[in-house]
């Protein structure tokens, strides 16, 4: 089975977890400040702090802003379940607003109404490794006086024209092992807001400056030096990585028939985290995919609004059309840079014989 995910680990990962465990410095240490300063670089930001994962990142991303209880901040259904909880714990309500049908990310257009007297920021979601619309968001943001904390995890070295997902406010990014790049477990936020990183790190080393004296009350969200090791070994990869990503996507693109292929904006750079299609009939799909060797996976079946823990938060399904018809139709196909050719191949085979046996099944049916 060609498998949806593939970790790259080189020969370079292991020497650097070696030489981490020979130095004894295995807790945060200076492998985590480098990492920070060569991640900071590859976004073109002053300032990165690594964390324990992409969830704790977005969460003291939230928290150096200083949003909690009685804030609201404005995301999508249409997401991993991380950036929703992220608000949560830090006792802010998440306002959800629907994505768009074309690059799955948020409807510009739909946010300016859900702002009220509460709100404090946008935590957009840059979904399968296009940004979101960050440049129209952060005028809005402007506009309202607002914070960007863009859910990163998924676009790692992506952008818009000239400029990184992550440069816009705060970006959020996860390492963890089906990602761009990875440490393990792992995330880091990226801003050019000094005073930001600062009250970050603070927090995410229990609100302590001087040794055992606690300023505020923090947490403990560090990212230890193995972790950090892995990323110094990753990072450099990170560009080729994506490039193979790309060519494969455009294979994708030319080859595929029979299902909808996903769009790219006017001037930006995608990643492709997922290459994610839609498909009628979606159980079926999966099923003969499965019967040729290709693996598949449904990023997200279930919105943020129907998920347990928000039930009681009382959202009206009816306001989020999009992301109900996107969580019934997308499926993601293997897009991983270890991919060879002749796999791609496989991959396009199998797709365009399943749509078209399933297209005759439906006329079928219809007929
Ligand atoms: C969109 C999105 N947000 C947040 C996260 C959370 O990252 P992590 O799993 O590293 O906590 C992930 C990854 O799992 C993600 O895909």
């Amino acid at each position: 089975m060609i498998p949806i995910a593939r970790p790259q680990m080189g020969e370079e990962e292991k020497q650097r977890v070696w030489e981490a465990m020979d130095s004894g410095m295995l807790a945060q240490g200076p492998r985590v400040a480098e990492f920070e300063d060569a991640f900071a670089a590859m976004v073109g930001v002053a300032h990165a702090v690594a964390t324990s994962s992409g969830t704790t990142a977005l969460h003291l991303a939230l928290l150096g802003y200083d949003i909690g209880s009685g804030d609201e901040v404005i995301t999508v259904p249409f997401t991993f379940i991380a950036s929703a909880n992220s608000i949560l714990y830090t006792g802010a309500r998440p306002v959800l607003v629907d994505v768009r049908e074309d690059d799955f990310t948020i409807d510009v257009d739909l946010v300016e109404s859900a702002i009220t007297s509460r709100t404090k920021a946008i935590m957009p979601v840059s979904l399968y490794g296009q940004p979101a619309d960050l440049p129209a968001l952060a005028a809005i943001a402007e506009r309202h006086g607002l914070a960007i904390v863009e859910d990163a995890a998924q676009s790692h070295g992506a952008s818009i024209g000239s400029r990184r997902s992550g440069s816009w406010g705060a970006g959020a990014f996860s390492f963890y092992p089906t990602k761009n790049m990875t440490t393990g477990e792992g995330g880091m936020i990226t801003t050019d807001d000094g005073e930001l990183a600062g009250r970050m790190r603070l927090l995410r080393e229990h609100g302590m400056k001087v040794r055992y004296h606690h300023d505020v009350l923090g947490y403990n969200f560090r990212m230890t030096d193995l972790a950090a090791a892995i990323g110094l070994a990753q990072l450099p990869k990170l560009a080729g990585f994506n490039d193979r990503r790309r060519a494969i996507a455009a294979r994708y693109d030319a080859k595929l028939r029979g299902v909808i292929t996903p769009t790219v904006r006017a001037g930006v750079t995608h990643v492709y985290h997922q290459y994610t299609i839609r498909v009628a009939g979606r159980d079926a799909f999966v099923e003969r995919l499965a019967e040729r060797g290709v693996g598949s996976a449904i990023y997200y079946p279930i919105p943020v609004h129907r998920q347990k823990p928000f039930a009681a938060l009382g959202y009206d399904e009816q306001r989020y059309p999009v992301t109900e018809r996107l969580a019934a139709q997308v499926l993601s196909i293997p897009v991983h840079p270890s991919l060879t050719d002749d796999e791609v191949a496989t991959v396009v085979d199998a797709v365009n014989q399943t749509a078209v046996e399933l297209g005759q099944l439906e006329a079928a049916a219809a007929g």
